[in-house]
């Protein structure tokens, strides 16, 4: 083993996080501020464009807050701390590294930050490259989840005490005992990354041990080290976690459309809730349900946390307590959904996807999918199909069964019923291979 080696293994095992400058008071940044700080790992100093989101959670976090142009303008007004975060938008990630860059520049080696981090799954190493230039180590730490927006702890919000970026450099957001206005474990707060996990990125050979680790250990989140992962690994990772979270929470908004067509008991009201109404906007931050995206993220000793049965369905008002053979009223479509989806879950942790693979598509049953077929396309059309990206039912249906046609075929579903199935979809003779099955 390889002093570097020995060194990556240490931080990975047991050193402490160092403190963070974090750039960028968002969605993702305010969710890691708070979580370190919960943990313990300092935030000295929170960067923002604008001076209120910056200044509430550098009080959040007992650190200090500075707006982006006067980091860039005059450097911090004192040492800087060994990690900086830029949790800015992917397409910001490269100028805000290279603005950075100029400004570090001007700092003598030794009193550099150590690491450079940004948040995005979707990008590589290479938007650093101009900071890894100057010596820093940089790296991607991606959380697996979707961060939609974490509510300041009460008290956070205080009298404003000067500008970000003001004469001192920097705004004291610690009060003036000393104390920070969230003590470390301080309220009760459950920290949306406990239990998560989080895929750090670091070039192998840069001879310094990764942080990413170290500051996920600090969120009680898994760190998944990726030594030399490269952009299209990357692109291939974060497509899949777009299937995984996205791909299922619109799965569920197309089934509980279907409910509503149906009439199901307790389902009613507007076709559809406004754009953007499940958070985030990065594909682990539009996710389902946070016990959905837990399912989906953890291992199988960890499936409990999926709604289960009757009890993950029925609300726990006077609703709930009426006819038993009648869905309580208000349920409407979401809970039983999400409890059946559950059960797919559990059964994809316990046995894997395609051994959990189930319905009438798997089972070659063309009969029962023509008449889903025929109801559906039964349907009127959808006022207002989205400028026609909307396929409507019959076409959401059509999508998503020629996944799980895909899916059945390499579970060795008999091929004679996918077949069949494959004919009613329309899909016979569309795939690479000739079969229509399976798009690749
Ligand atoms: N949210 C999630 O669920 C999630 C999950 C995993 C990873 N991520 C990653 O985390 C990163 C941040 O995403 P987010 O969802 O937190 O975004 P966000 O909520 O839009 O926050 C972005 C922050 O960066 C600031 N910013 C924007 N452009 C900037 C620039 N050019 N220079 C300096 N600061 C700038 C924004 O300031 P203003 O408020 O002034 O615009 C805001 O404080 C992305 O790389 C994303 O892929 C997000």
């Amino acid at each position: 083993m390889t002093p570097s080696q020995r060194g990556d293994q240490e931080m990975a095992e047991g050193a402490p996080a160092p403190a963070v400058l974090l750039i960028g008071p968002g969605r993702a940044g305010r969710a890691l501020a708070l979580g370190w700080h919960a943990a313990g790992v300092p935030v000295p100093w929170v960067v923002g464009r604008r001076e209120e989101p910056a200044r509430d959670l550098a009080r959040a976090v007992g650190g200090r807050a500075l707006s982006w142009e006067g980091l860039l303008d005059r450097g911090l007004p004192g040492p800087w701390p060994p990690v900086v975060v830029l949790a800015v938008p992917d397409r910001a990630v490269e100028p805000a590294a290279e603005a950075l860059a100029g400004r570090l520049a001007a700092v003598p080696p030794g009193r550099r930050p150590r690491y450079a981090l940004h948040l995005s799954g979707a990008l590589g190493l290479g938007p650093l490259a101009s900071l890894e230039r100057l010596g820093l180590a940089v790296e991607v730490f991606h959380p697996l989840l979707p961060l939609a927006g974490e509510p300041l702890p009460s008290g956070a919000a205080g009298p404003a005490g000067g500008r970000p970026g003001g004469p001192a450099g920097g705004l004291p957001a610690t009060p003036p005992g000393g104390r920070p206005a969230t003590p470390p474990g301080g309220p009760a707060r459950r920290d949306p990354l406990a239990g998560a996990y989080v895929t750090v990125v670091y070039a192998p050979g840069q001879g310094r041990a990764p942080v990413g680790p170290a500051l996920a250990r600090a969120l009680g989140a898994t760190a998944v080290p990726w030594p030399g992962a490269t952009g299209r690994q990357l692109a291939l990772y974060h497509a899949a976690a777009t299937l995984a979270a996205n791909g299922v929470t619109a799965l569920l908004w197309a089934a509980e459309e279907l409910l509503r067509h149906a009439g199901y008991p307790g389902v009613g009201g507007p076709a559809a809730g406004p754009a953007g109404s499940t958070g985030g906007g990065c594909p682990a931050g539009g996710g389902p349900a946070p016990s959905a995206t837990a399912a989906a993220t953890a291992p199988a000793g960890a499936a409990a946390a999926v709604p289960s049965g009757p009890a993950a369905a029925a609300p726990s008002g006077p609703a709930g307590r009426g006819d038993p053979a009648r869905p309580p009223e208000g349920a409407g479509a979401r809970a039983p959904l999400l409890a059946l989806a559950g059960t797919a879950l559990r059964a994809v942790a316990e046995r894997g996807p395609l051994a959990a693979l189930t319905g009438p598509i798997t089972r070659g049953d063309a009969v029962t999918v023509a008449r889903h077929l025929e109801a559906l396309e039964a349907l009127a059309p959808e006022a207002g199909s989205a400028g026609g990206l909307d396929p409507g039912p019959a076409g959401r249906y059509r999508l998503a069964a020629a996944l799980v046609l895909a899916a059945a075929s390499r579970a060795g579903a008999p091929r004679s019923g996918l077949d069949a199935v494959a004919r009613l979809l329309g899909r016979r003779g569309d795939g690479p291979d000739g079969t229509g099955i399976g798009p690749g």
